[in-house]
């Protein structure tokens, strides 16, 4: 149980940017820019998605409103510390710039994010990377307009306050967390995530899943301690405002995401989706995550030799989706005690049709084993390369991210985390 706090916190908050959602939403782009008073735009994305072409029809549909837009494609997927300073460099050199418009998954849109901030504010990246990795500092500046395109179903950092990278150096994933990272606009164009290939329709699906499920069964605002407005993070618990985009999310997902990976090609699946992925960001967005996303941290940056199907990269990786959901059935299994009622909720929002268990802890587990399994998840961390003597590191490494743990409904030590990462060597 968690302690109960002598003065309880009776605040929540809730940000998020402004939205244009639908298809076609993308080709009113330099219009919108225009009304800003922007002349010159970088577009930000990676080769895979440069390869589709949206990222130039973007930046010539720009050029209609008297805009010169260019395009830099070269965003690392799952970005790096290296790979964020090659396009600050990039952005600096070819630079001044009234504008960004990041066109991609969360790796284009974080990777914008990052340049924006360093663009318009003094200093290098470490600097302003979360202590006790980088020096956790405040921009003192405002940024300049960033324009969010999703591409992938997934992230929803279109809405969100943080960028996260690797620090090569320090094998470590981390980022950036601070209200003026936030996207001015985020355009959600459905049309634009049609081209998403099968397993990253899968794995960016399962992130939107953890993202709605994690925030959902987070800790309760009120059961914190009050808070001064300087203290105030972007995270703040579960709060009424958070459950119902949680809530939403889980339905959409219940109706579309089997059928939008085995049929890429359905609209209103990936329509579904897209309305889904923006739901659970302005949820989690404002909420937080807890447990599976602490565990994904050591997941992928511990990754030996796995790779998934359909990303288009050089290296091992464990995709952050995939990461997040390897240890999900397991954490909610553990949290159950925390909020039964919420755990049977998501799991009936998310399989309205399916059998009630037995034991009611096993209920939300057996859900999402289900779909994990039918939509070609690897079956636990054993099928992405870890054995049984890795977990005292894996516990290691997500006992790091406690600005997540702190968001657990129950609270986690090192062997609870032991405990979860056993079971998940193999889920079904
Ligand atoms: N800032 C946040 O709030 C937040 C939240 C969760 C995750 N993340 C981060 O986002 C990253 C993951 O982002 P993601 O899951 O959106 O995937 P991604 O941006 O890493 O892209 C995955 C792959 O899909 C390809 N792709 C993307 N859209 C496509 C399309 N429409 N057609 C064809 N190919 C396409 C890309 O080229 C890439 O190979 C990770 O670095 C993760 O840590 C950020
Ligand atoms: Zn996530």
């Amino acid at each position: 149980m968690l302690p109960v706090p002598s003065n309880p916190e009776s605040v929540f908050t809730y940000g998020a940017p402004a939205l244009k959602f639908g298809a076609g939403a993308s080709d009113e782009i330099g219009f919108d820019l225009a009304q800003m008073g922007v002349g010159r735009v970088l577009v930000i994305t990676d080769p895979g998605v440069a390869a589709t072409g949206t990222p130039q029809r973007v930046a010539d549909q720009m050029a209609g409103f008297g805009i010169v837009a260019e395009v830099f494609d070269g965003v690392h997927v799952e970005p790096t510390d290296v790979s964020m300073q090659r396009a600050i460099d990039h952005a600096r050199s070819t630079g001044p710039w009234d504008a960004f418009v990041a066109v991609g998954g969360g790796s284009a849109i974080d990777t914008a994010k990052a340049v924006n901030l360093l663009l318009t504010n003094p200093g290098e990246l470490m600097d302003y990377i979360n202590a006790p990795v980088g020096g956790g500092k405040a921009p003192v500046n405002v940024l300049k307009p960033l324009v969010a395109v999703p591409t992938t179903t997934g992230t929803g950092s279109e809405s969100t306050t943080i960028c996260v990278m690797d620090v090569l150096s320090l094998k470590v994933k981390t980022g950036i967390s601070h209200a003026r990272l936030r996207p001015t606009l985020a355009v959600v164009d459905p049309d634009l995530t049609m081209t998403q290939p099968a397993g990253v329709t899968a794995s960016a699906g399962m992130d939107i899943l953890c993202h709605a499920l994690e925030s959902y069964t987070a800790r309760w605002y009120a059961s914190n301690e009050h808070k001064r407005p300087e203290q105030r993070v972007p995270y703040c618990g579960a709060n009424p405002i958070s459950d119902m985009w949680s809530e939403r999310a889980l339905s959409l997902m219940s109706r579309a995401f089997r059928r939008a990976v085995h049929d890429g090609s359905d609209r209103e699946a990936r329509t579904d989706m897209a309305v889904a992925a923006t739901f659970a960001g302005l949820g989690f967005g404002n909420a937080g995550v807890h447990i599976p996303h602490a565990n994904a941290y050591p997941i992928a940056g511990r990754v030996k030799t796995f790779r998934p199907k359909d990303y288009d990269v050089d290296e091992a990786m464990v995709p952050h989706g995939m990461s997040v959901s390897l240890t999900a059935p397991e954490a909610f299994r553990y949290t159950f005690q925390a909020s039964p009622e919420r755990h049977i909720r998501a799991a009936q929002l998310l399989a309205p049709d399916a059998d009630r268990p037995s034991r009611d802890e096993d209920f939300l587990p057996m859900v999402l084993t289900r779909l994990m399994a039918d939509i070609a998840i690897p079956n636990g961390i054993g099928a992405v390369g870890y054995v049984d003597a890795d977990i005292d590191d894996l516990v290691e490494g997500s006992l790091k991210q406690q600005r997540l743990l702190a968001t657990s409904p129950r609270p986690v030590v090192a062997e609870d985390l032991a405990a979860i990462f056993r079971r998940s060597l193999e889920l079904w």
